[in-house]
């Protein structure tokens, strides 16, 4: 459970190895943290819509980073993760409609981040150091040897 009005900062422990994807990761956590900030400052629905709409396309774009990676280096549970991300869209999708209470919407986010990254994630970066080690994947910015 979080507190939501206190700052949502980096785990050292979500870091999963893969210096692009934990960059895109911290990013993702600070649009979550913005939009905790906003719903304790009680700002206008406006400010507030347009978080949402940030967070949503970013999600987007990072899933497409991630589900790149996997298929550039033949990881084998691509598709269920690829499914994983279709099921996180759209479990946001819906939630967005419910805002009774914005603090469960972020606590949502939150949730899904840190059980996604720890649980799915992680596995990429698993993966990785078996196959790939000592290997430069440099446009992921992969660390495999360390
Ligand atoms: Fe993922």
């Amino acid at each position: 459970m979080m507190n939501i009005g206190e700052k949502i900062s980096w785990d050292k422990g979500w870091d999963i190895g893969i210096k692009r994807i934990d960059f895109e990761h911290r990013i993702f956590l600070e649009l979550i943290d913005s939009l905790r900030n906003e719903i304790v400052r009680k700002s206008k629905w406006d400010v507030i819509s347009r978080i949402i709409r940030e967070i949503e396309k970013y999600a987007e774009f990072h899933f497409i980073s991630e589900e790149n990676l996997m298929e550039s280096i033949g990881y084998p549970q691509y598709l269920n993760h690829q499914e994983a991300h279709f099921v996180l869209l759209e479990r946001l999708n819906i939630a967005k409609h419910k805002l009774e209470d914005l603090s469960k919407l972020v606590e949502f986010i939150y949730q899904w981040f840190i059980e996604h990254t720890l649980k799915e994630d992680i596995q990429i970066a698993e993966y990785l150091k078996e196959h790939y080690k000592g290997k430069n994947l440099t446009s992921f910015n992969c660390i495999t040897d360390g």
